[in-house]
């Protein structure tokens, strides 16, 4: 079923780069993994706009829930490859059960891989000796370098503008891409704070790969969440998120409501493990308050400030129509604004 195959046959897409080539998709655009709402509509929403989506095990329930959950999103699909994501938890066991998550995709036809965390090394192997190909997603230049030295087809580098946890690193993806292209060797996708296709075309343009973007499309049609909590981030600007729990080496940017509000309140007060944090920090209280019932203010809601882009709900191949546009028009409009002196 899913992916079995990376090639899609001819590509069709204004931008061909490795990234494209590798995935076998037409814009290199990749939908990164996203908590709770990677769910079948939405990542076949991704495949089938011509982007690379990534399914998140851990949103699911069990492995059956997980497994029904890829043959519902290779039915969406009809066979294209989509991708899963594998998170790589630095704080909780739970690492097992990613190997047994790779087991179950692979077993279901899965070949693309989204990779996040600290050593990756072994699931890297262990994809590739499944007949996959992975990205690696890392926060740092040096975790990128060593996912490389570890196997990785390609990776991504994710600023400190990312929604979700974008490490420690205080870098802006901009710098990080700039530096990469200089040191890295495999094909760089660049992610954090991507909402707008002039970005796209200026990462292409430095001669970047690919944007990997989670943010932005979270008011797709596809994502799978209450219209309250859809019609807040349309409304949202660049100072709706906050970045809280550097303190436990776990940075984590969120949307700015109450909870988020409540755990920068405990942080500055001292608190210094998770304990301290309650049940604040719990996601499924962001799943069923916020995602479910469309209480924005409760739960940490992985968001960051790319968020400002959006400004309707709507399909999702029409945000990817919209970026594409926006990038071809950056290129063409660059020989009218700038002349190059020879
Ligand atoms: C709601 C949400 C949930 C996320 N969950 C995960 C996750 O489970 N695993 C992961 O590797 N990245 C996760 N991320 C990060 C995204 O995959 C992606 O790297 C990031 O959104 C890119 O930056 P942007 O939000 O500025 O577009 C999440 C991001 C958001 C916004």
């Amino acid at each position: 079923m899913a992916g079995g195959d990376p090639s899609r046959g001819q590509h069709s897409g204004p931008f061909r780069t490795r990234l494209t080539e590798l995935f076998g998709i037409d814009h290199p655009i990749l939908g990164g993994g996203l908590m709770w709402l990677s769910q079948p509509r939405y990542v076949a929403a991704l495949v089938n706009a011509g982007c690379m989506g990534f399914i998140t095990p851990r949103s699911f329930e069990d492995r059956p829930a997980f497994e029904a959950a890829l043959r519902q999103c290779a039915l969406l699909t009809e066979g294209r490859p989509f991708g899963v994501n594998l998170t790589l938890s630095g704080r909780s066991a739970g690492n097992d059960a990613v190997l047994d998550w790779l087991d179950a995709a692979l077993r279901c036809g899965v070949r693309h891989f989204e990779t996040a965390g600290r050593g990756p090394g072994e699931l890297i192997r262990r994809i590739h000796d499944g007949g996959g190909i992975v990205l690696h997603k890392a926060s740092s230049i040096r975790h990128a370098l060593a996912a490389e030295r570890d196997g990785a087809d390609a990776v991504a580098l994710v600023g400190m503008e990312e929604g979700g946890h974008p490490g420690l690193n205080e870098l802006p993806s901009m710098l990080l891409g700039a530096l990469a292209q200089d040191r890295v060797r495999v094909p760089i996708a660049i992610g954090g704070g991507i909402g707008h296709g002039r970005q796209i075309a200026a990462l292409l343009a430095q001669g970047l790969d690919g944007a990997v973007i989670g943010s932005r499309f979270l008011v797709s049609e596809e994502v799978e969440a209450h219209p309250a909590y859809k019609r807040h981030l349309v409304e949202c600007d660049e100072h709706a998120t906050v970045a809280v729990l550097r303190s436990l080496g776990n940075t984590w940017r969120v949307l700015r409501n109450a909870t988020a509000e409540q755990v920068a309140a405990l942080e500055r007060d001292g608190a210094r493990d998770y304990a301290a944090y309650g049940d604040l920090l719990d996601g499924r209280n962001t799943r069923d308050r916020c995602y479910r019932e469309g209480q924005w203010q409760h739960g940490m809601v992985s968001l960051g400030p790319s968020i400002a882009f959006a400004r309707r709900v709507e399909p999702l191949a029409e945000i990817v129509a919209t970026l594409l546009a926006e990038a071809v028009a950056c290129f063409d409009s660059l020989d009218h604004r700038i002349r190059v002196k020879s």
